[in-house]
């Protein structure tokens, strides 16, 4: 199991996308994943058809000291997609629809909300965090320890715009850490000013190949940047689309430049699990 956290050099710059798009794209090559929603927007749930309405999360749990809700599987089927409950009223655990979900190269997709938490649960659960911390520093607290029991290929955690704890949290659980980075100077400075984990991954999103400024700063940075991915996620309307048609780009808009990038990123993930990624790098 490796543990990517993604989060943005600066707001807006694509994480939460990402991280659901990059999901897609890895069960395409079957692989299994599970998304946890650590950004407190609580948006990346909405690429996978989830009711609006819903508020219910891990973090919302976590602050009404209830048991943690199980992660939602996401299923596709000849692009119909439910949220855990029926297609057809039959239901979404019934083998049956897993079994037409993998016939299709597609394998699990679960996915963890966040929930909808209002200033005030937000400073308790950053209260909570920090206390958890300084009991134990070393050991997640026993509410989060699915992060480390569960078996999937993949945990993605979303960590974009959210409350500096988790994602201290986040970045002290992930294998990797992957910044997304759009190629422009404002970012260029932000990559300068801040210090990073030591195991930090640079991808460029929203890449537009005719403008003269960001073909230098991709140059520059595909140049001298440790930990550049080899991957570039272009700017294309569809990923802007698949927010509005609450699913994943790859499943709404398989032939598009940007779902196609997502597969070359998910098979550049894929490399990292090789036993030599280390000493090609
Ligand atoms: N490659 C792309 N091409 C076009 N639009 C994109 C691209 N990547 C992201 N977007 C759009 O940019 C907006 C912001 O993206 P997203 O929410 O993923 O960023 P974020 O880093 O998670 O933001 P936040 O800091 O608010 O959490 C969304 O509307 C998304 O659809
Ligand atoms: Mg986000």
């Amino acid at each position: 199991m490796t543990i990517l956290a993604i989060q943005g050099l600066r707001g807006g710059s694509g994480a939460t996308s990402v991280c659901a798009s990059l999901a897609w794209a890895l069960a395409q090559r079957e692989q299994s994943v599970l998304l946890v929603d650590f950004s407190t927007s609580n948006l990346l749930r909405l690429y996978f058809n989830q009711p609006y309405e819903k508020n219910s999360g891990w973090a919302l749990d976590i602050i009404q000291q209830q048991k943690l809700g199980n992660p939602i599987n996401y299923i596709s089927v000849n692009h119909i997609s439910v949220n855990n409950i029926s297609v057809n009223n039959i239901p979404a655990e019934n083998t049956a629809i897993n079994d037409i979900n993998t016939a299709h190269g597609v394998k699990k997709i679960d996915y963890l909300p966040f929930g909808i938490l209002d200033e005030k649960k937000l400073i308790s659960l950053d209260s909570w965090l920090q206390e958890q911390k300084n009991k134990q520093p070393t050991h997640l607290p026993d509410e989060l320890s699915f992060l480390s029991a569960v078996k999937y290929d993949w945990i993605i955690i979303d960590c974009s715009s959210t409350l500096l704890s988790l994602v201290e949290l986040a970045e002290s659980l992930a294998d990797i850490n992957i910044f997304t980075l759009n190629p422009d100077i404002g970012c260029q400075v932000l990559l300068k000013q801040r210090i990073l984990p030591a195991n930090s991954y640079f991808l460029i999103n929203r890449f537009i190949p005719i403008s003269l400024v960001q073909q230098d700063v991709s140059h520059v940075w595909q140049q001298c940047l440790a930990g550049f991915i080899p991957v570039i996620l272009h700017a294309d309307e569809a990923q802007a689309e698949s927010l509005a048609l609450k699913k994943p780009v790859g499943e709404c808009r398989p032939d598009s430049l940007i779902s196609n990038n997502f597969i070359d990123l998910a098979d550049w993930c894929l490399t990292l699990n090789q036993p030599n990624h280390k000493d090609s790098e």
